[in-house]
C-alpha cells in the first residue's frame, strides 16, 4: 500500500540546512516536511562543526533557538595565528566592529533545532529509505520513499535538497544543465577528540614545519585538535601516542606553552575538497548547504554558509508567494 502526503515543501536532509529552513518557513508561516535517511540519534551525535560566525549566532537568537547556546556556548574574540614559536593574536573583535565567532558545536545545534521544530508539531521522519524525486520541472514535484515499511509518495509545491554532499536531489538537475567545479587538495586533517581541559582560551592556527596543526574545543572537557597529513594515510598507522608527539611538536613555542593532554576518544582522517554545482534551481527544486556547495573545514564556513543559503530560500519562497498553510 502507497501513503500520500502532501506539503508546501518538502526537505530531504536534517542537517543545519533543512533544519533551519523547515523553521524559518515555520516563521513565515509555510508548511513542510523532511525527511532524513539516519536515525535520530545518529543525526545529532555526529561531531562536525564548531564554530558558529556571528550571522548563524544572530539567527539562532532571532529565531528563538540561542537559549543553550547561550548557557553553554563559548564566544571568542580573536584567534591565534603561531608559527616559529611565537603566537601572534588577531583581535577579531576590534577588527570586525565588535563582532565575534561562537563555539557550540554543529551536533548541538542539531538537537537544538530537531527539538523547536518537533515542539511546534512539525514533522521529521528519520529513517527514510530509497529516496527518489520526479517531476522536478513540474509544479507538484514528487519525492518518493519508504519509511517504517511503506511505501511513501510526498507531493510537494516546491523541494529542497538539503542532503548535503552525498545526497540524491542534486542527480535531479539534467546533466546536460549542470556546470560542477571542483579541486581534491592534496592534503588532509587528522582531527581528534581529546578528553582534556581547553589548552588555551581561543583558537590556535599553527604553521609549522612538519605541517599545519589546529587547536580547537567543543567543551570544558572535551578538545577538538587536527593535524596536516596525507589524505590517503591510514589512521590505522597513527597510534595515539604518535599524534599528541605530533601536535606537540607544532605547536611548541620558546615560552613553553604547554598542550593539556588526555585520553583521545576519536580520531579519523578527513580529505579536504572544494565543489559547487550550479544552477543550485532547477525548475521546482532548490539546492541548500553541502548539497551545492562544500569547502574544506579549514575555514569553519561550511554550517555557516548552509545557513545563509536557506535563509535566502526561506525568504525567497515566502516573496514567492509559496502557498501558505
Ligand atoms: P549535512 O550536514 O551533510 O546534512 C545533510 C543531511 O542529509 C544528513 O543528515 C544526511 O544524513 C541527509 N541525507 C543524505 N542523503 C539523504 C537522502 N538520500 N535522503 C534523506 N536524507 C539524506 N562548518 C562550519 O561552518 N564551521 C565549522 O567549524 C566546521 N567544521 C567542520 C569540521 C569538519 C571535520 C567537517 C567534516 C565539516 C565542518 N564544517 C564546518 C562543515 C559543516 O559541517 C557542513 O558544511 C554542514 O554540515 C552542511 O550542512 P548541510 O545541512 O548542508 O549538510
Ligand atoms: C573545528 O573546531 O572543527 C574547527 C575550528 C576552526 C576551523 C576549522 C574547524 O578553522
Amino acid at each position: 500500500m502507497t501513503m500520500h502526503m502532501h506539503t508546501r515543501v518538502g526537505i530531504i536532509g536534517a542537517g543545519p540546512a533543512g533544519l533551519f529552513l523547515s523553521l524559518l518557513l515555520a516563521l513565515e508561516g509555510i508548511d513542510s516536511i523532511v525527511i532524513e535517511n539516519r536515525s535520530r540519534a545518529e543525526v545529532a551525535s555526529t561531531i562536525r562543526a564548531g564554530v558558529l560566525e556571528q550571522g548563524t549566532v544572530d539567527l539562532m537568537r532571532e529565531m528563538g533557538l540561542g537559549e543553550r547556546m547561550q548557557r553553554e556556548g563559548v564566544v571568542h574574540h580573536g584567534i591565534e595565528l603561531r608559527f616559529d614559536g611565537r603566537g601572534h593574536r588577531i583581535n577579531l573583535h576590534e577588527l570586525t566592529n565588535g563582532r565575534a565567532i561562537m563555539i557550540y558545536p554543529q551536533h548541538e545545534v542539531i538537537k537544538d533545532c530537531i527539538a523547536a521544530r518537533l515542539k511546534q508539531g512539525g514533522q521529521i521522519l528519520f529513517e527514510v529509505q530509497e529516496v527518489q524525486l520526479s517531476g522536478v520541472a513540474s509544479d507538484q514535484p514528487l519525492i518518493q520513499f519508504m519509511h517504517d515499511h511503506e511505501q511513501v509518495e510526498l507531493q510537494c509545491d516546491f523541494i529542497a535538497g538539503c542532503d548535503g554532499f552525498h545526497g540524491v536531489a542534486r542527480g535531479s538537475i539534467p546533466a546536460s544543465i549542470q556546470h560542477t567545479y571542483s579541486r581534491a587538495y592534496p592534503f588532509g586533517w587528522l582531527g581528534i577528540l581529546l578528553q582534556a581541559p581547553p589548552s588555551a582560551q581561543e583558537l590556535i592556527y599553527a604553521y609549522h614545519q612538519r605541517g599545519f596543526a589546529l587547536v580547537s574545543t567543543r567543551s570544558p572537557e572535551i578538545q577538538r585538535m587536527y593535524i596536516q597529513c596525507d589524505p590517503q594515510d591510514d589512521i590505522a598507522n597513527w597510534s595515539d601516542a604518535m599524534i599528541i608527539e605530533e601536535l606537540q611538536a607544532r605547536l611548541v613555542t620558546h615560552d613553553n606553552w604547554q598542550l593539556r593532554v588526555g585520553p583521545i576518544i576519536q580520531k579519523s582522517i578527513l580529505a579536504m575538497r572544494s565543489f559547487v554545482i550550479e544552477p543550485m534551481q532547477y525548475g521546482h527544486l532548490f539546492l541548500a548547504g553541502d548539497a551545492a556547495h562544500i569547502v574544506p573545514p579549514t575555514g569553519a564556513k561550511g554550517l555557516n554558509l548552509a545557513v545563509a543559503d536557506v535563509r535566502h530560500l526561506a525568504r525567497a519562497l515566502a516573496q514567492s508567494g509559496a502557498p501558505t498553510s
